[in-house]
Formats: structure tokens, sequence, C-alpha cells
């Protein structure tokens, strides 16, 4: 039975992933910030372990880490980020930009243990800087940041074995995307699946689509 890593499962597309993945009987670790109220997420059947996280949280990222430090992840999926109007800069930026690195680079060791070695990492066509004169809105700058230092990155993960690729989910119907979006979460969770399905190491170090187009940075 494979093994997903689901960061941020608690709505939206992270809710899909965990669906989708339970339903094909993937064994899955889903991270939410309230355990104690999971929801629709605590009412998934299959072989699925919720784990406590605030992505800010380094406490909460050396547990996680600790406690599938005897398994291996076969793809790892870090979904949760905010586009909140109301939050800081510094905020969106820690939880956009520094978090989804931080928590990665913890869970590398699992990854490294899995047989498939995959990573995604949650970006948005609004963070790609290409072509443009346009400022990016500090949601667009956070996963641009993001952008960045995964470039950086992706060379070493690379060498150490690992798939690794930053995805455009679509724009999507969740409380992120509204009401008016082009994309159901089902569409564009499956969509997303068979790209990560098919990931082989020519794909690594690269950013993708929901629908398996590459994309410019
Ligand atoms: N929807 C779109 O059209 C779209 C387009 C491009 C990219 N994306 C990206 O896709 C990902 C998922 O988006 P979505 O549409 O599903 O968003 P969403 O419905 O707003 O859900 C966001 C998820 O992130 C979690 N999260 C937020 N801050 C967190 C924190 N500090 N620690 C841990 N978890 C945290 C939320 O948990 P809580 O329930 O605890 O808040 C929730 O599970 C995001 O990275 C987003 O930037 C979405």
């Amino acid at each position: 039975m494979p093994t997903v890593m689901i960061i941020g499962a608690s709505r939206g597309i992270g809710l899909e992933l965990a669906r989708q993945y339970a339903a094909a009987e993937w064994r899955i670790h889903a991270t939410i910030r309230t355990p104690a109220q999971p929801g629709e997420l605590g009412r998934l059947a299959g072989n699925i372990v919720l784990h406590e996280l605030d992505v800010r949280n380094a406490s909460h990222i050396d547990a996680l880490a600790k406690a599938v430090e005897s398994e291996g992840i076969d793809v790892f999926i870090h979904n949760a980020g905010v586009s909140d109007r109301r939050l800081s800069w510094d905020e969106v930026m820690q939880i956009n930009a520094e978090a989804p690195i931080a928590v990665t680079q913890a869970l590398l060791p699992a990854v490294q243990r899995g047989t498939e070695k995959k990573i995604v990492l949650m970006t948005s066509q609004l963070g790609a800087r290409y072509g443009s004169s346009r400022r990016l809105s500090t949601y667009g700058e956070s996963k641009a940041v993001l952008n960045d230092t995964f470039r950086e990155l992706a060379p070493a993960w690379g060498q150490a074995g690992l798939i690794a690729i930053v995805m455009h989910p679509g724009w999507v119907r969740t409380d992120m995307g509204g009401a008016a979006a082009s994309l159901s979460v089902e569409e564009s969770v499956s969509g997303m699946r068979q790209v990560i399905d098919g990931l082989k190491p020519a794909h690594h170090g690269r950013f993708w689509t929901w629908d398996g187009r590459e994309h410019a940075w």
C-alpha cells in the first residue's frame, strides 16, 4: 500500500486529495490545525492518520517528522496556503513561502525512505514572474519566492534521488478560489493525481499545471 502525506487537509484541495487517495486505498498521513475537530476529514473511511500541524510551528514540524520516523512516504504534498488580505505581508510570506520549505526539509528523510520519492509543492500561476511588468500581489509574491527557493534547492534534491515539482492546481472552487472559479476540486485533484502518478526523474525541478502542462517561471 503506497503512502501519501498531505500537509493542510482540512478543506478545499487538501481535503479532496485525502478523499481521492483514500478511495484509491493509499495509506494517508494528513495534517490539520485542529485534529480535535477534524470535520469531514475525520469522516473519511480508510487508512488515515491525522497529525496536528500549524505550518508555522517548529515543534509541530519536529513532532510530525518524528511520528513517521519508522516509515517511508511515497508522495509528499505540501498544500497548505493562504490568500487572506487580512493577514500581514510577513504572515503570508511565512505560510506560503517559508513554511513549505521548512516542512519539506524536515520530511525529506521520510520521503527518501519511500519507494516513489515524490514531492509536490502547491504554488500558483500568480507566482510566475515571466514576461510581465505587472506588480505581483502579496499572494503572488509569496508563491514567487516559494518557486525561487524551490529552484535553488532542486539540484540537491535531484541528486538525492527525489522527484520534486511545484504545481499550479488551476483556478478551483474552494474557500480560496471562490464560487466563480472554473474547476471543481474533483477535476483539479484528479488531474493532479494523474500528473503525480506519471512523474519521472525527467520532470524533476519543474513547474507543472494540474492538467499536465509545463508552466513558465
Ligand atoms: N483555489 C485555487 O484556485 C488555487 C489556485 C492556485 C493555487 N492554490 C493553492 O492551493 C493550495 C490549497 O488551496 P485551497 O484553494 O484548497 O485553499 P483553502 O480552501 O483556503 O484551504 C487552505 C488550506 O490551507 C490550510 N492552512 C492555511 N494556513 C495554515 C497554517 N498556518 N498551518 C496549516 N495549515 C494551514 C487550511 O487549514 P485551516 O482549515 O486550518 O485554515 C486549509 O486546509 C494553496 O497552497 C493555494 O495557494 C489554490
